[in-house]
């Protein structure tokens, strides 16, 4: 009920764009009295809300916080389903540990865990991953596709696709993918995308996906090992951006290509994939677990798979690697 209620008058305080909105309305809606509304706006206030009152009329926001929470996201979404519901934290260890939690427990399509730090973020291979409080975007979805696990590590590519083009609509710049899922701009790294799943033999039960992207990090918010290869969307566009609003947009492109990846197959995806990426046509290194292979790269498959030209002229498909370009 509490979370209930203060959602509801944060919604009604964004929908009002400034313009009084009544607490007694909201009080009578709830059955609660005046003073417990007033409590909420005490408790919206503590968490950063700037808000003002006017008598008899009511309150009115002034400022929200800079906070990727379930209000400032939502206030943006266009989508259907995805991003409906929203665990927030302000810290956590992993948010992909949690959404894992969340899907074993029947967590609904779209659902999406959202931190402002992750004390114990992972990247792929059980990398580490710096997710610094309050400056990035670290968030897992739960998408319950009807695909089989064959199909799942296409969704890596659908995923890289629909950040990509948020990028593209939040700031004008085309960001590179680099296979499979890297995304950089200038070669630095400014989104790595983790892909896990609950599945039984032919069905996925869930994916898990989540999505580390450096947003508004100054220089001295990465790590020493992470300033030549890593940058943010900040420092590449001299401004900060709206987290929340960039979430609301990834949302919208992931749950639009999904659904067009699970109706029409591969085939579109691929050919956005395409034109986004900065491996076809160059000579590259992929380092597997076993081996170490250099070729030029051709393109993906239609099952997204990496397709190498050796200079023995074999073509070998890479399924999981590290490429260097
Ligand atoms: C990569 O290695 O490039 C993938 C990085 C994925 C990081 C994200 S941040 C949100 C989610 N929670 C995690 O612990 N990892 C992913």
């Amino acid at each position: 009920m509490n979370s209930i209620v203060k959602n509801e008058l944060l919604k009604r305080l964004f929908e009002a764009e400034g313009e009084p909105v009544s607490g007694q309305e909201i009080a009578d809606h709830y059955g609660l009295s005046r003073t417990a509304i007033w409590k909420y706006v005490k408790e919206l206030e503590e968490e950063g809300y700037e808000i003002g009152t006017i008598r008899k009329k009511g309150y009115f926001l002034i400022k929200s916080p800079d906070r990727v929470n379930e209000a400032n996201v939502q206030k943006y979404l266009t989508t259907k389903n995805y991003g409906k519901y929203i665990r927030y934290f302000e810290t956590c260890s992993s948010t992909q540990i949690i959404a894992h939690e969340e899907a074993q427990n029947g967590a609904l399509d779209g659902t999406v865990i959202i931190s402002e730090e992750q004390t114990a973020g992972k990247g792929r291979m059980a990398r580490p991953w710096s997710s610094v409080s309050g400056k990035g975007i670290w968030m897992s979805i739960i998408i319950r596709p009807t695909l089989t696990p064959q199909q799942a590590p296409q969704m890596t590519l659908v995923a890289a696709v629909a950040v990509t083009r948020a990028i593209q609509e939040m700031t004008g710049i085309d960001a590179d993918i680099k296979w499979p899922n890297d995304i950089l701009i200038g070669g630095k790294k400014i989104t790595g995308i983790l892909t896990e799943l609950q599945s039984d033999p032919d069905q996925v039960k869930a994916i898990i996906l989540g999505i580390g992207m450096n947003v508004n990090q100054d220089e001295e918010d990465f790590p020493d090992e992470l300033h030549a290869i890593a940058t943010s969307l900040k420092r590449v566009v001299g401004n900060p951006i709206d987290r929340a609003q960039l979430i609301a947009k990834i949302l919208g492109f992931l749950e639009l290509y999904t659904e067009m990846y699970e109706k029409h197959g591969f085939g579109p995806i691929k050919i956005l994939w395409e034109g986004f990426s900065n491996t076809t046509g160059k000579r590259i290194r992929a380092v597997m677990l076993n081996e170490t292979i250099v070729g030029t790269a051709l393109g993906i498959s239609n099952e997204g798979v990496l397709e190498l030209k050796l200079d023995d002229g074999s073509i070998r498909g890479i399924y999981s690697a590290d490429i260097t370009i």
